[in-house]
């Protein structure tokens, strides 16, 4: 059987990151698309001749044609700009909503049949500018965000805890950034509710709080230390884990960017739930019912998206 066929739009950080796990996990061939030349063949080759010392069976190949994404069984989709320090995700919008319009139009021309994971920012409306522009099924384009930021969440508590970070589960809901809406009573460790550890003099409320919001700025606290570009190695890893899940039908649960018409209450909006992903794209979207102070700030986190999608609306008429 053929391998699998995995489209990186956008060879810079995330993407040369995402070509080499790929290859390592040997997740199928992959196609390195980039504006800039040379770039993604250069990144090809570079990973390409890791192959003989890795082990690894997958061929690479880097282009400036669309055409060479076509049949892809997978998209994941970096192309834009990444943010400074001192810039806020939402900064990225004008420019990389023109960005996603390119991008759209390669995949519904290319590769219709893509299960597309969008990681460029702002992820909540660049993700939804993408599927839009791209004209796929809504349950076949997502957003990773949920899946990076519980596993910046996890990290913490396991450092907190003195404990692997295997053992810790954590569940994230909303936007991706300052909304982002952290779910301690539904975030465990080995099964034990957080604030059930708190009780139990594992930590407390004021470390647990400060954890939340180091996770909020988890971004923001890397962005600050490279001074030139943002994260890449978990991110890249992130959507590496939703690309597995897809391609290799294994139901995971995990937290990511996902159409909402009726979930959650939303009439149609992408926002960071809990989801299953298999061959069937997302194929469930896992609606908890949450409490007054969790809904509120959902809400919340729901409204800075909505803005974000009315300021596309108004750049780019064809969305409207
Ligand atoms: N089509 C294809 N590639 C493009 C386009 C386009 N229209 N415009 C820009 N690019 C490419 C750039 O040439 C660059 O190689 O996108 C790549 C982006 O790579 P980096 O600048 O290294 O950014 P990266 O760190 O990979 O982040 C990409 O993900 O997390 C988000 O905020 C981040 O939006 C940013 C994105």
């Amino acid at each position: 059987m053929a391998r699998p066929r995995i489209a990186l739009i956008g060879a810079g950080q995330i993407g040369g990151t995402l070509a080499h796990l790929a290859a390592m996990k040997e997740l199928g061939d992959v196609v390195l698309f980039d504006i800039a030349e040379g770039l993604p063949q250069g990144k090809a080759l570079d990973i390409a001749e890791s192959g003989p010392s890795e082990g690894f069976d997958a061929a690479l190949k880097g282009t400036q044609d669309y055409a060479d994404i076509a049949g892809a069984d997978v998209c994941i989709v970096t192309a834009g700009v990444p943010r400074k320090p001192g810039m806020s995700r939402d900064d990225l919008l004008g420019v990389n909503l023109k960005v996603m319009k390119a991008v759209g139009e390669g995949i519904k021309e290319h590769a219709p049949g893509a299960f597309v994971i969008c990681i460029t920012n702002p992820l909540d409306a660049m993700v939804w500018a993408l599927r839009e522009f791209s004209g796929l099924p809504h349950e076949k384009v997502c957003g990773m965000a949920g899946v990076l930021d519980s596993a910046r969440f996890r990290h913490f508590l396991s450092l907190e805890f003195n404990v692997s970070m295997k053992d810790v589960t954590a569940f994230v809901l909303g936007g991706h950034g300052d909304t982002m809406v952290p779910l301690t009573r539904y975030s465990t460790v080995a099964g034990i509710p957080l604030p059930d550890l708190v009780q139990m003099g594992w930590t407390t409320q004021d470390k647990l709080d400060a954890i939340v919001q180091r996770t909020r700025d988890g971004g923001a606290e890397i962005v600050g230390l490279l001074k030139s570009g943002s994260a890449y190695y978990a991110p890249a890893t992130s959507a590496i884990e939703m690309a597995e899940a897809y391609l290799k039908d294994q139901k995971r649960l995990l937290p990511c960017a996902a159409w909402c018409d009726g979930e959650y209450g939303l009439d149609g909006l992408y926002v960071g739930v809990p989801t299953v992903i298999g061959a069937g794209g997302i194929e469930r979207i896992v609606d908890i019912k949450l409490n007054k102070d969790e809904q509120k700030m959902f809400d919340n986190s729901v409204e800075s998206v909505r803005g974000l999608v009315t300021a596309c609306k108004g750049i780019d008429e064809t969305l409207a």
